[in-house]
C-alpha cells in the first residue's frame, strides 16, 4: 500500500519532502486525516465500544463481523449499516446478516457523540472501520493504526451480500475465490479467519457436522469427540435449536488470542469452513505456523485488517458524509439537519471528562509502552529478523498512533468476562505496524461470515 510510510515522514524534518512526493493531495486515505477536523475522533469510538462491551460482552465480535461485512460487499463504504430504501433493498436482511448482524446501535450511538464533537466531518465507514479496531484491542488483541478519509456509499445491495459474503459451508476454494476477488489473497484468508478467535455461531450454521455430515449419516470426522458431545447437547437435532449460540473458540471465547488455530490443530474448530483451513497443506501449514506464534498471528492479523479496511474506498468527492444511516439526496439539502438524534445519548453528559480520563490513560500507556519497547527491545521482535526500518516504522506508527492506543476499557472489562481464562501471550496489546506481509510461503484468507456473535 502506497500510504505505508507515509506517517514517517509526514513528522517535521520530511515535511519538505512531501511537498513533492506525497501522494496525498486527494482521493487518498491518510493516518492523519482527520487530525485537524476531529481530533477526538479515536477517543469517542474508543469510548463508545468500550461502553457497549460493558453492557453486552458478544460486541468485539459483532463490530468486527459488521466490519468485514461491510467491506466484503462492494468495498468498505458503510452500506451494511444502511435500511432498506424505496431506491433498493439494502444488506441487514441479505441471508448472511438477517438475524445475525449485530452491533448497529452502537456505531449509531458513537456516531450521535461524533457528531456531536465534530459535526458532519467523519464518515460512518471510518467509524465502523475504528470500531472494529477497537473491539480487537478490547478483547486483547493487537492494535494497528488506520488510514483513514473513507466516505460513506449512497447505496447498498442485498443481492450482492448474498452472492459476495462467504458461507461457512462452502468449500475453501469458494471462500478463497471470494478473498481473491476482492484483492486477498490465501494468506488473509487463515488470517482473518483468526477473527474466530472470539464471538458465537447459530447452530444452524454447523449443524451439518454433528449428526449427519454431507449426507453420511454420521458426525464430521474431522471433528473432536468431546467437542461433538457438547456442542451436541448445545445443538440437540431439532430444528427448534438452530439459534442456539456456541463459541467459536470454547477455549477462551472472549479473548483476541491465537487459540483458534490451536483448536484447528486439535480438530476442535466449530464451523466446516474453520477446520476445512486443515485440509489443504498450504492453509494447514499456515494454521500451524499461528498456532505456534501469537506474535505473527498478531502482525499478520493488523496487515490483513489494513488491506481489508481498504477494500474499494470512496474517497474524495465520491460518496458522502452521511449524516446518520441513510443515505443524504445527492444534493445536500440547505443547513438543515445539521443537528443529530440525541435522545439516546443523554447520558453521555459527561462524556468529555472521561475523555480526558481516557486521554491522561493514553499518555501514561505510550509511556509505559515506550520503556517496555526500549526495554525488551528485540525479544518482542522475537523471530530474529531485525531490520531497523521495521523498527523505524513501528516507532512511528505508535507515536502517531498514540493518542489512539491504549487499551483503558480492558482492566475494567476484565471483571465482567466470564471466562477470560487464556493464559495466552497476545495479552499486552502491541502497537503493530502496517507492514507488508513478509512471509514468502502464504497467502490467503477468509473470514467470519457466518458466526452471528
Ligand atoms: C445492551 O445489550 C443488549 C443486547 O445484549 C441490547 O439489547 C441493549 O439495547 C443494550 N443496552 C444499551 C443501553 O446499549
Ligand atoms: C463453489 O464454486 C463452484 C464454482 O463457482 C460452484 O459451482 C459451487 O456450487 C460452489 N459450491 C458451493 C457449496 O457454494
Ligand atoms: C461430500 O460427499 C461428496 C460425494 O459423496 C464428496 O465428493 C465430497 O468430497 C464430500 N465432501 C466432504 C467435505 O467430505
Ligand atoms: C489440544 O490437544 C492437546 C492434547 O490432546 C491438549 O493437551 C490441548 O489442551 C488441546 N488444546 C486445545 C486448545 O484444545
Ligand atoms: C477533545 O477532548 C478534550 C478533553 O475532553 C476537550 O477539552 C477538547 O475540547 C476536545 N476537542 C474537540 C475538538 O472536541
Amino acid at each position: 500500500m502506497g500510504f505505508k510510510l507515509l506517517p514517517c515522514f509526514n513528522t517535521i524534518p520530511f515535511l519538505y519532502l512531501i511537498l513533492f512526493l506525497s501522494p496525498l493531495a486527494d482521493g487518498q486515505l491518510d493516518y492523519n486525516f482527520y487530525d485537524k477536523s476531529c481530533p477526538n475522533l479515536s477517543m469517542i469510538v474508543k469510548y463508545g465500544v468500550w461502553a457497549a462491551f460493558k453492557n453486552d460482552t458478544r460486541i468485539p465480535a459483532s463490530l468486527l463481523r459488521l466490519h468485514f461485512h461491510d467491506c466484503f460487499v462492494n468495498g468498505c463504504d458503510g452500506s451494511v449499516l444502511l435500511d432498506d430504501t424505496k431506491d433498493f433493498k439494502g444488506e441487514k436482511n441479505a441471508f448472511p446478516n438477517r438475524n445475525s448482524a449485530r452491533g448497529f446501535e452502537v456505531i449509531d450511538s458513537i456516531k450521535a457523540d461524533i457528531e456531536k464533537a465534530c459535526p458532519s466531518t467523519v464518515s460512518c465507514v471510518d467509524i465502523l472501520t475504528l470500531a472494529a479496531r477497537e473491539a480487537v484491542v478490547l478483547s486483547g488483541g493487537s492494535n494497528w493504526p488506520i488510514p483513514l478519509g473513507r466516505r460513506d456509499g449512497l447505496t447498498a445491495s442485498e443481492k450482492a451480500a448474498n452472492e459476495q459474503l462467504p458461507s461457512p459451508l462452502e468449500p475453501l476454494e469458494n471462500i478463497t475465490a471470494k478473498f481473491a476477488s476482492n484483492g486477498l489473497d490465501v494468506k488473509d484468508v487463515v488470517v482473518l479467519s483468526g477473527a474466530h478467535t472470539i464471538g458465537f455461531a447459530q447452530c444452524f450454521t454447523f449443524k451439518g457436522r454433528l449428526f449427519d455430515f454431507n449426507g453420511s449419516g454420521k458426525p464430521d470426522p474431522a471433528l473432536d469427540s468431546s467437542l461433538l458431545s457438547s456442542l451436541r447437547s448445545t445443538c440437540p437435532n431439532v430444528d427448534g435449536s438452530n439459534s442456539n449460540l456456541a463459541p467459536l473458540d470454547s477455549q477462551t471465547i472472549y479473548r483476541f488470542d491465537n487459540v483458534y488455530y490451536k483448536n484447528l490443530v486439535n480438530n476442535s474448530g466449530l464451523l466446516q469452513s474453520d477446520q476445512a483451513l486443515m485440509g489443504d497443506p498450504k492453509t494447514a501449514n499456515m494454521v500451524n505456523y499461528y498456532s505456534m506464534y501469537p506474535f505473527l498471528f498478531s502482525k499478520d492479523f493488523a496487515a490483513s485488517m489494513v488491506k481489508l479496511g481498504n477494500i474499494g474506498v470512496l474517497t474524495g468527492q465520491n460518496g458522502e458524509i452521511r449524516k446518520k444511516f441513510e443515505p443524504q439526496p445527492p444534493p445536500p439539502p440547505p443547513m438543515a439537519v445539521t443537528q443529530q438524534v440525541h435522545s439516546a445519548h443523554s447520558g453521555h453528559g459527561s462524556i468529555g471528562s472521561v475523555i480526558a480520563v481516557l486521554a491522561v490513560i493514553t499518555i501514561l500507556g505510550v509511556i509505559a509502552g515506550m520503556i517496555g519497547r526500549l526495554c525488551s527491545g528485540k525479544g518482542i521482535m522475537g523471530h530474529g529478523q531485525y531490520d531497523f526500518e521495521g523498527w523505524a516504522e513501528r516507532k512511528c506508527s505508535s507515536c502517531l498512533d498514540g493518542r489512539v492506543e491504549p487499551p483503558p476499557p480492558r482492566a475494567a472489562a476484565e471483571n465482567t468476562r466470564n471466562n477470560g481464562s487464556g493464559d495466552d501471550a497476545v495479552a499486552v496489546p502491541v502497537a503493530v505496524p502496517v507492514e507488508t506481509p513478509q512471509e514468502t510461503e502464504e497467502e490467503t484468507t477468509q473470514h467470519h461470515p457466518h458466526e452471528n456473535a
